[in-house]
């Protein structure tokens, strides 16, 4: 079976991706199959590489000699790549399946998916529907809302163009949104790895959080700050999806934030076992409605705050979560019984199992 690994890519976390990838292509079964690469530079150039996983991981896989121009074809015909050679020929080759291991803007979003539908490949992941609904946050919540079982923070959402016509009257509609109460967390609809979110302590700071999500985004979330414990659900399936046991972020800092996610080597990660089965369940459940409710196929982390009266409130779905061997989404399922090579086996025929899928092809 043909896998194309698909690396890197646009976004800020391009770096993420490339230490997912490597971690994938150091786990895969590689009896089983046959695995193409290409990665995709920061400036969006798309490179077949034999690059090992090393070079991947350090970035200098864009300097290996084996590099050569490749697109995937959106001819369905085609069902995978066009490689150009170094005497400016062309070669194609058969792709089964696509593993997109991109986090982020262009890639976690449905574009990628939408080229790989259009090309009629199955791939890993969700749809393009359900990526991008998870992708933007002010979505995710609206979606979420209409199923009317999840807790979520109270939020208001905000758009540029209407915040920049007259700055102080916005600031005033939020203030009376939430009662004159503070902190509140502001951030970016479409972001990740908590670029452009802030914790807002008083009114007068509430203007300097706002042009920093604003920054990053056109469209933004005032959140009330939720107190309580992180913990994040791992899922995996199609129609019938299975979530794992339930994990815990430590961060260093005073919230979540990308210094403490990927700087400070304080922040840590837990299996969580202090829980009663009861509420073990509730938060897997919830877990496995949201992810329903998004329409996720594959495979999708989804985080909660699980607050000291026992509320479990909804934060964020991610579809194309972390894959480093020590990302949350492979502890889980390695906690709850399923080793990382054997994930990535059941990610494969999960891809040609989807049928959302298989309508696609020929
Ligand atoms: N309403 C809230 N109340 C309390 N803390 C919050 C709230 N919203 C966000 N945070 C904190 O900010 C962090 C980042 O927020 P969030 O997970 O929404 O953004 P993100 O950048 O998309 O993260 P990811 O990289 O996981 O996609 C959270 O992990 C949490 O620590
Ligand atoms: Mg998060």
């Amino acid at each position: 079976m043909n896998i194309l690994i698909l690396f890197g890519g646009v976004s800020s976390e391009h770096d993420i991706s490339r230490l997912s990838t490597a971690s994938v292509l150091n786990n895969i079964n590689k009896e089983k199959y046959d695995i193409t690469t290409v990665g995709i530079t920061k400036k969006g150039e798309w490179y077949y590489t034999e690059a090992s996983a090393e070079e991947i991981s350090d970035g200098s896989w864009e300097k290996n000699p084996s590099n050569k121009p490749a697109v995937i074809s959106p001819d369905r015909l085609t069902h995978g790549l066009i490689i150009e050679e170094a005497d400016g020929t062309i070669t194609k080759k058969y792709i089964d399946v696509v593993h997109p291991v991109m986090h982020g803007q262009n890639a976690e979003d449905g574009t990628i998916q939408g080229i790989l539908q259009i090309a009629g490949i199955p791939f890993v992941g969700p749809g393009v529907a359900a990526s991008a609904a998870g992708m933007d946050k002010a979505i995710t919540k609206a979606m979420v809302n209409q199923n009317g079982t999840v807790n979520q923070a109270d939020t208001f959402v905000s758009l540029k163009n209407i915040y920049e016509v007259d700055k102080a009257a916005e600031m005033a509609r939020i203030n009376e949104y939430f009662g004159g109460k503070y902190p509140l967390f502001v951030k970016p609809a479409n972001a990740g790895s908590s670029v452009g979110i802030s914790k807002v302590k008083t009114a007068e700071d509430l203007e300097q959080g706002l042009d920093k999500a604003f920054a990053v985004d056109t469209k933004l979330l005032v959140e009330e700050t939720i107190v309580g414990r992180e913990i994040e659900v791992a899922v995996l399936g199609n129609d019938d999806p299975k979530a794992s046991v339930i994990g815990e972020i430590f961060a260093a800092n005073e919230f979540y934030d990308f210094d403490a996610k990927y700087t400070n080597a304080e922040s840590r990660t837990a299996i969580v076992t202090d829980l009663p089965k009861e509420k073990e369940d509730e938060v897997r459940n919830a877990a496995i409605t949201v992810y329903k409710v998004m329409g996720c196929k594959g495979l999708s982390r989804v985080d909660f705050f699980l607050q000291d009266d026992g509320k479990v409130v909804f934060n964020e779905i991610n579809t194309l979560p972390g894959f480093t061997s020590i990302s949350m989404y492979p502890q889980l399922w390695g906690a709850t019984g399923i080793p990382y090579d054997q994930l990535i086996d059941r990610l494969i025929e999960l891809a040609l199992d989807n049928k959302d899928n298989s309508k696609f092809s020929l």
